[in-house]
């Protein structure tokens, strides 16, 4: 099985009003299983979102036994799934001119940052994930919190507050480090003749990469 069906067969198993329109948006209205997770780091290359996205949930599945945290899988799917659906949309893929180290010209590869729902990243998650379904207090908590104390928030005690109410957050924050860090690859930007550049200046047509 490819991890989008594993990914798919695992949210079809969730039964929760809207998941049918979830899952809808993750392969109809989104680019979720064709966005990379960012462009200069971890999985920036086609699909990397997904990846990540699966690598949290297995790391998280480990933690929630090793350490008995208690999530039931559900909350592990959803939390582990939809922690970085505010990536979805964003990143459009692009060409470009750069000089290399020989000073000749050459066309790159790469992605665009466009947020046209600028809502901030673990909360713009939850708020997108509830256009959908309702998900609960925890799953609202593991996915805001996702990024652990470097979260921006008004008050910077409000991360310790939120541990105290579920301290499973440390596991999803670990487990979205531990994905990004050892299991994921930074992988160069494919790069072409400068005439490819042209040809999709004139047709739009990106090559396949
Ligand atoms: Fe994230
Ligand atoms: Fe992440």
């Amino acid at each position: 099985m490819s991890i989008k069906q594993i990914i798919l067969s695992r949210l079809h198993s969730i039964e929760r009003e809207g998941m049918s329109d979830l899952i809808h948006f993750l392969t109809s209205e989104s680019d979720y299983f064709k966005a990379p997770a960012s462009i200069k780091g971890h999985c920036n290359y086609p699909h990397g979102l997904a990846i990540h996205s699966h690598n949290v949930v297995e790391l998280l599945l480990q933690k929630n036994n090793q350490y008995h945290l208690g999530l039931s899988k559900e909350t592990i799917y959803l939390a582990g799934y939809l922690h970085d659906l505010c990536k979805t949309n964003i990143f459009y893929p692009t060409l470009k001119i750069r000089y290399n180290h020989k000073n000749e010209k050459e066309c790159y590869f790469t992605y665009e940052c466009l947020d046209d729902v600028p809502l901030g990243h673990g909360e713009k998650s939850v708020i997108l994930a509830q256009q959908y379904i309702k998900l609960t207090l925890e799953e609202i908590l593991l996915i805001r919190w996702h990024t652990g104390p470097q979260t921006p928030c008004e008050n910077p005690y409000r991360y310790d507050q939120a541990l105290e109410k579920c301290p499973a957050i440390k596991a999803i924050f670990t487990a979205d480090e531990e994905a990004a860090t050892f299991l994921e690859t930074i992988k160069p930007t494919p790069v072409f003749q400068p005439s490819v550049f042209y040809a999709w200046k004139k047709t739009g047509v990106l090559p396949k990469i």
